[in-house]
Order: structure tokens, then C-alpha cells, then sequence
């Protein structure tokens, strides 16, 4: 189970911090715990909305979101939670949602006896308000007193019974939160423009990206750097023939689609008939409307909705229809910008079986299923939603960066590992 834990102090040594990096390794057999830092989170003002551009509170939507469920970490200041996790609140609750139906749990450490009881008890109140909605977990109050003499140097509890009670509390939370998750509602995705008539900050004007020669226009109008012109990238120095060269030789087809749903890249070195995922030419700069047949637009929408709302940050199929001798798989992969906004779409589409052959090989291992050793076996492997194949269709432009079928439901958290 893939927990978050938000601690709700601002103070650089914060017992309640304390507890929960206690919490992350001392319980790695029920959970895996990622901590979320409030600290650097703006006070919330309804007049300065930073929910579409904060980099920390966009990740910490985005981490929520796929979590299955949360811990929060209360102390106590003034019989109450802390002005920073209040804020927090706010901002989890003003135009982001990210608790909505998600099961939380409540605990704390107080420097005195009280252990954040009055705290934790607001709290709770705050987690049931209508623009939080979060699923709290009932009882089991772990409530840490005399939180300086509560750790050792290493920063472990020295009581076993703390130890114990809170281990029993927290195998209890993860099975609510299992049963909370199951009866919550998936949120619905936003509509996307798959005609791709908005544009994003990137977005190439007054060329049209559905027409043959956009690459050669779009390329001229913003005088696009080609061969041996340097770009600086996050860490190096390429030329563009070198970049393309580094992209050309991945092992996998690399597809590039925006945040405005523009077509915008493959890495062409094959012609569509040797690829695993047709593409041609003449798509690159075509809506996503434009590359997949109508038939699948309800679930391009779906896949590219859960990705820009953050809801996944990927999502993977197989494709079977390449035959035993391949394991094809489809990886749709969120991208951000550098201050955390949704970016578009990286599509690597690889077929894992070399791999898997090679790692057997290397490490003497094979394949087991159900006890009895198989061949072929995972290249046999049950096939998803029928249609669930991006590179199915090739009607006109066809050939598309997205499933063709919309998966189970739940097919998105088995696909976020
Ligand atoms: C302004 C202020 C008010 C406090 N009020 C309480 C309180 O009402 N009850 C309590 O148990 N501790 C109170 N404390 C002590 C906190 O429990 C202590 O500072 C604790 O370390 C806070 O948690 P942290 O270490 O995770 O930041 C207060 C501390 C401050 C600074």
C-alpha cells in the first residue's frame, strides 16, 4: 500500500516529523510512507490563488491523489492544529480537492502530556469539512506525550508499547483505508480538447498542425535550430544532430504530445510498417483528434484527463498483438514543467520481452507460473480490454499515442506502480 504522511509543523526539528520518519521505517512491512513538507507552502489568501502554479502544492495535490491514503501528523499549538497545516488545509480544499473520499488518519506528538489530543480532535472536524471530504479513520487515537523523552538518539520510540499500539492502529487504518478506497468514487476526469484548438505557452501559432507540411512551416516560423546549433539542456550541452541521434537510438518508439493534445514528436528513424506503434511523417503537429479513429475518443479523453488532472502519472498496457515472441508495452507518461504544471504526454512503447530474457539469463532465474515453469509463458500473459492498443488504428492520420479502449477502472493503480 502506497501511503502519503504530511507533518504538520514548519519547524525544522519537529517531533511530529520525528514520528513520522519513525513511522516510514519502523513500518515498511504494511506500507511504504512518502513525506510531504508543508514548509514551504505560501500562506493561503483566497485573493492569491496558487493552486495552478506552485510547484510544492502541485506535487503534493498530484501525490495525494495517488496515494491510498494519507497520515497526518498534528502537534498541538494553542489547543489547536498548527497556522501552517491550517493553511495547508485551505489550500487542499480551496480549487484543488485531493482528499475528496481519500481515507485519512490522524495522529500527533505534543511536547507535554497532552499528546495533541485537542489538536487531533479539530483536525478530524477541519478533515470532515465539505471542501475536504476526506474518509477519517475512527478512533484508534495515537496521541504521543512528552514527545522529548519519547525518542533515542536515532530517532526510534524507546516504549515497545508505543511501538505496539501504534503498529496495531496503523494495520488497522491499512485495512479501512482498503475497504475506504473501494467504496469511494473515482472522480471524473475533465473534458480534453483533442481537436487541440487552445494552445498551450508552446504552442506554435498561425500554422496548421493537422496539414501535411506543419513540421517544414512550424520549423521556419519560430526559426527552429537544427544540426550542429548547440542547446543547453537541464545538465549538458548537444547539438541537435546529437540529440537526435541519442533519441533515435532508445531501444523504444518515444512520442511527445502536449498539453494543448498537439502531436508534436516522434523519434523517426523507421518507417511506420517496421514500428511497433505506426507513425508517420506527416502526423507530427496533428491534433490527438486527428491521429486516433472517433471510436476511441472517449478514451483518449479518459487516459489524457487522469494524467493532466493527476489522478495517475502513468499509465501502462500491453498490447498483444505482436506475438509471442514480444511483450510489447505501452507507457503513457505524464510530464511536467519545471514548475510542476502538466507538460503533455511522453509515449514509450517497448517491448520488454529482451529484457526479461536477459535479466533470466543473467541471473539463472526462469519463469514460474502457478508453480509449473513456463516458456513463453509471459509473452501469453491474459490480454487487457480488447481494443486497448494504441497503435491499432490507421485511418487517415491514424496511428495514435493513446489506448484505444478505456481499461478497467481500477487497471490505473496496478498501472501506477
Ligand atoms: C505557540 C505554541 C503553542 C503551543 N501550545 C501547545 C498546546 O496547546 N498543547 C501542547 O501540548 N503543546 C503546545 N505547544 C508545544 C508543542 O507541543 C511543541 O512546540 C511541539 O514541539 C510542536 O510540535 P513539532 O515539534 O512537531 O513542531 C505549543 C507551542 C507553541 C510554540
Amino acid at each position: 500500500m502506497k501511503l502519503v504522511g504530511i507533518v504538520g509543523s514548519n519547524a525544522e526539528v519537529s517531533y511530529n516529523r520525528k514520528l513520522m520518519e519513525f513511522i516510514a521505517k519502523e513500518y515498511k512491512d504494511l506500507f511504504t510512507l512518502e513525506l510531504l513538507d508543508i514548509t514551504n507552502l505560501p500562506m493561503f489568501n483566497q485573493d492569491e490563488d496558487h493552486s495552478r502554479e506552485n510547484k510544492d502544492l502541485l506535487v503534493m495535490n498530484r501525490k495525494i491523489l495517488q496515494a491510498d491514503g494519507v497520515i497526518i501528523a498534528t502537534p498541538e499549538h494553542n489547543h489547536t492544529i498548527t497556522a501552517s497545516l491550517k493553511s495547508a488545509l485551505e489550500w487542499l480544499s480551496f480549487e484543488l480537492h485531493p482528499l475528496e473520499n481519500k481515507p485519512v488518519m490522524v495522529l500527533g506528538a505534543s511536547y507535554y502530556d497532552q499528546g495533541s489530543s485537542r489538536a487531533q480532535l479539530h483536525l478530524r472536524q477541519i478533515l470532515d469539512a465539505p471542501g475536504v471530504n476526506a474518509i477519517v479513520f475512527p478512533g484508534h487515537e495515537f496521541l504521543l506525550g512528552k514527545a522529548k523523552e519519547a525518542f533515542d538518539a536515532e530517532g526510534n520510540l524507546v516504549d515497545d508499547r508505543t511501538v505496539g499500539y501504534l503498529r496495531m492502529c496503523l494495520t488497522k487504518f491499512v485495512k479501512f483505508a482498503t475497504v475506504a478506497q473501494s467504496l469511494a468514487e473515482r472522480k471524473p476526469t475533465p473534458k480534453e480538447d483533442l481537436t487541440a484548438s487552445g494552445k498551450c505557452d508552446t504552442t506554435i501559432e498561425g500554422v496548421d498542425g493537422d496539414a501535411d507540411d506543419w513540421y517544414e512551416k512550424a520549423a521556419e516560423k519560430v526559426n527552429a535550430v537544427s544540426g550542429d546549433t548547440y542547446v543547453k539542456l537541464d545538465r549538458g550541452i548537444l547539438t541537435v544532430d546529437q540529440l537526435n541521434y541519442f533519441l533515435n537510438s532508445m531501444p523504444m518508439e518515444l512520442t511527445y504530445a502536449d498539453s494543448n493534445n498537439q502531436f508534436l514528436y516522434y523519434n523517426y528513424h523507421k518507417e511506420d510498417y517496421e514500428m511497433l506503434a505506426k507513425r508517420r511523417p506527416v502526423q507530427v503537429g496533428c491534433s490527438l483528434a486527428k491521429v486516433h479513429p472517433e471510436r476511441v475518443y472517449g478514451s483518449v479523453n479518459w487516459l489524457v484527463g487522469l494524467l493532466r488532472s493527476g489522478q495517475i502519472d502513468v499509465f501502462r498496457t500491453h498490447v498483444p498483438t505482436h506475438g509471442p515472441d514480444k511483450y510489447v508495452v505501452h507507457n503513457y507518461q505524464a510530464m511536467y514543467d519545471k514548475n510542476g504544471k502538466y507538460a503533455g504526454i511522453n509515449e514509450y512503447i517497448l517491448d520488454f520481452k529482451p529484457i526479461v530474457d536477459w535479466y533470466l539469463k543473467q541471473t539463472g532465474q526462469s519463469l514460474v507460473k502457478n508453480g509449473v515453469p513456463v516458456g513463453h509463458g509471459y509473452a501469453a500473459a491474459p490480454a487487457p480490454a480488447a481494443d486497448a492498443t494504441s497503435g491499432a488504428s490507421d485511418s487517415g492520420h491514424g496511428a495514435a499515442p493513446a489506448p484505444a479502449a478505456a481499461p478497467a477502472a481500477d487497471a490505473t493503480s496496478g498501472a501506477t506502480a
